[in-house]
């Protein structure tokens, strides 16, 4: 399949290319988009057609569910109930943005689409191109992020087409995307919300609106043998294909442990890449060093991090190591993401 490659640049062109991705979406193609989280892999969600493409385009296992994305609050009761209206007043605070809700959902909703469960994943996305996207196709889009299975999410149309060219309709480039990391996903079928999935939108700030929020245990414990409430948790995602390591404690031993680490490993004849942040990047010997940006700024480690996970698979990193970061603000979707790509291995030192 030949992939169509449209540039969004803002100019008046970009109207017709809207078009062209929606009657491709209508007739049961895909499409990739930018979103302010990361890029998304577009089908309709109202045709189980679709949604068994994207499985097949993604090589994603068919009980992990796919996210609806609305582009019109009044949409929201098309496709789930709310029976107590916690739906609506949690998309009154955060929509559009990134926050995904799962409610019970209605016949409107092919169970291809919802791998079979009962419930609907919803969001209502804040980037202008993924809501024109979704307007042209008719108001509901399923899209997962749009990298093979196993790898990091893109956070650029350039990660797309390395992942889906020849596999999908059409990708339409936004440029980079804001935030990095994917939605905060909140459970709202049970009588206590809980949070599947930390992002952007924190526990704190859903607490404001709904008053108590649990977070689902297994996000950040590895020794938790519960299984996670969202199934796409339990997969070992973000996975880069060399070993990584997190070193957590004091950062003056941080810095040596990882540096004594990285000597072994290169004795062996392995390449080493370090996860830094500013302000130790040059304290590491390793044949790369990236920095996420300052250790303050949680926003800036959320929106490099998966980058740099896929430019070490790039440069063929055989070992890794990375520094850990503070829970605060989105440090939680931050540590997550990150404790998952290492498969929960941390080094305390
Ligand atoms: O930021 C995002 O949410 C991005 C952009 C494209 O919108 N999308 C995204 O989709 O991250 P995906 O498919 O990569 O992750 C969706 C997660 C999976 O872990 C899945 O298991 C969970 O949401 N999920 C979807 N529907 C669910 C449901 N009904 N109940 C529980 N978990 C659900
Ligand atoms: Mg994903």
């Amino acid at each position: 399949m030949k992939t169509l490659y449209e540039v969004m640049d803002g100019s008046s062109k970009d109207e017709e290319k809207l078009k062209k991705a929606g009657e491709i979406l209508k007739a049961g193609g895909l499409v990739a988009f930018p979103t302010e989280t990361v890029y998304g892999l577009g089908g309709d969600a109202l045709n189980p057609e679709s949604s068994r493409k994207i499985y097949a385009a993604k090589g994603r296992p068919s009980d992990n569910p796919l996210i609806v994305h609305i582009c019109r609050l009044s949409d929201l009761e098309k496709i789930a109930w709310d029976p107590d209206g916690k739906g609506l007043k949690v998309a009154r605070a955060f929509w559009p943005g990134p926050l995904t809700m799962i409610l019970k959902k209605k016949d409107t909703v092919p169970l291809e689409t919802t791998g079979g469960l009962p419930t609907v994943a919803v969001r209502f996305p804040s980037h202008p191109v993924a809501r024109g996207l979704i307007d042209a196709a008719g108001g509901f889009i399923a899209a997962p992020s749009a990298n093979t299975s196993g790898k990091p999410s893109p956070t650029s149309a350039q990660y797309v087409a390395e992942d889906m060219d020849g596999r999908i309709d059409m990708i339409l480039d936004g440029g980079d995307v804001g935030i990095g990391l994917e939605s905060t996903i909140v459970d709202l079928t049970e009588d206590e919300p809980m949070i599947l999935r930390p992002g952007y939108v924190t526990q704190e700030m859903l607490t404001e609106v709904l008053g108590s929020v649990s977070v689902d245990r297994t996000i950040l414990d590895a020794a938790s043998t519960q299984r996670p409430k969202a199934p796409g948790m339990k997969y070992r995602h973000y996975a880069p294909k060399g070993d990584l390591a997190i070193v957590e404690g004091e950062p003056e031993k941080v810095v040596e442990r990882i540096n004594v680490l990285c000597r072994k490993a290169e004795q062996e004849g392995k390449k080493t890449g370090v996860i830094a942040t500013d302000e130790t990047a040059s304290l590491y010997h390793a044949d790369s060093v990236k920095s996420v940006g300052s250790r303050q700024d949680e926003e800036a480690i959320a929106h490099s991090l998966y980058r740099i996970l896929r430019e070490f698979d790039d440069e063929g990193m055989e070992v890794m190591y990375s520094e850990a970061f503070s829970l605060r603000g989105m440090g939680q979707a931050i540590m997550n993401r990150l404790l998952k790509a290492a498969g929960h291995h941390v080094i305390e030192v």
